[in-house]
């Protein structure tokens, strides 16, 4: 990082921890061990999305890849460990060029160097970069015919309501004239299975929740004390979603840059929400950022869904 983009999120960072309600953005979450983490995480027997998404795509891959067509760019928003996209690339006809994004920098180049072994033909332009703020997309050596911008995990559902139909509204500009969205939203259900997915037995979204901290002290001098802070993670069914915090039970002082934060014993840094959206709401905001969706798939017991989304 930047010495000045260093200290931009030191500002972002302070700023949140000052308000009423302190909170730090997930994307704080993602140094090396967080993206390793969240990795464990999609294996855990309690966390459906992954598998649901990626029997999603697997069951209607033909369909998928004909809606896509040949010769597309995919722009890949919080690509991670590109899992489902493999999906998507073993069945795209004559791809142009993939284009994953993503923060988590050392994570992502490897990710990318393991997609141009396993493709070998393709062109992969990996983008180091926060994806809520303005960034340059790489030019391909081949004018791709269209746009797709992809952006599955239900990644969607860690923004608020606003800031999601902001990030859907740069999608559709990203997408272009001829382009479309293929996004993957996690789906309202029985409360015990989603709270069950954010408090694995194992503690493993435990350990990701507090390696936050972990994070923020070796890359900004933060000095958290890591000994005090526990993992809270509670579905809010009126709100249709999980709240994640990090509640500490003693009295600290924080220092981080140049600025000092108390956090009182019993009191909490939201660290994430994840929305979990009706099929209608999501179509509905979709439409808010200008998509038409064309087309969604679900699994049988309806906890996950993909959208396919026109302009
Ligand atoms: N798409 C993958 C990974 C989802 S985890 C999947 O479906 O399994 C969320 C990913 O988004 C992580 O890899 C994280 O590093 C990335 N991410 C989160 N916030 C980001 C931001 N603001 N800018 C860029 N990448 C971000
Ligand atoms: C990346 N994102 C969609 C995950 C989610 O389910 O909201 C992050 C996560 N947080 C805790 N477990 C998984």
């Amino acid at each position: 990082m930047t010495a000045v983009a260093t200290d931009n999120a030191v500002r972002e960072i302070v700023r949140g921890l000052r308000q009423d309600e302190k909170m730090i953005s997930p994307k704080f979450f993602y140094d090396e061990r967080g993206s390793q983490l969240f990795d464990e995480i999609t294996a855990l027997p309690e966390y459906y999305p992954t598998e649901t998404e990626l029997a999603i795509m697997q069951d209607n891959i033909d369909e998928i890849a004909a809606l896509i067509g040949p010769q597309a760019s995919l722009i890949e928003y919080g690509s991670g460990s590109s899992l489902k996209t493999r999906v998507l690339l073993q069945h795209l006809i004559d791809q142009a060029v993939y284009v994953p994004v993503d923060i988590s920098e050392d994570h992502l180049l490897a990710s990318a160097a393991e997609i141009r072994e396993e493709f070998p033909g393709l062109e992969v332009l990996p983008v180091v970069a926060d994806f809520t703020k303005h960034f340059n997309l790489p030019n391909p050596a081949v004018m791709p015919r269209r746009n797709i911008v992809y952006f599955p995990g239900s990644t969607i559902g860690n923004f608020p309501k606003d800031e999601a139909c902001e990030l859907l509204r740069v999608m559709y500009d990203e997408a272009g004239e001829d382009g479309a969205m293929l996004i993957g939203v996690d789906l309202q259900k029985d409360p015990a299975v989603i709270e069950a997915a954010y408090n694995d037995a194992a503690g493993v979204t435990a350990e990701f929740n507090l390696n936050m901290l972990r994070h923020l002290n070796r890359e900004f001098g933060s000095d958290f004390d890591l000994d005090s802070w526990q993992h809270d993670a509670q579905y809010n069914e009126n709100k249709g979603r999980v709240e994640i915090r990090l509640m500490n039970d003693s009295r600290q002082t924080v220092n981080i840059g140049d600025a000092t934060v108390v956090v009182e014993e019993g009191e909490g840094i939201l660290t994430e929400y994840s929305h979990k959206y009706t099929l209608e709401g999501f179509a509905e905001m979709a439409a808010g950022a200008g998509f038409k969706t064309a087309r969604v798939w679900t699994d049988p017991d309806e906890l996950f869904s993909v959208h396919y989304c026109t302009r």
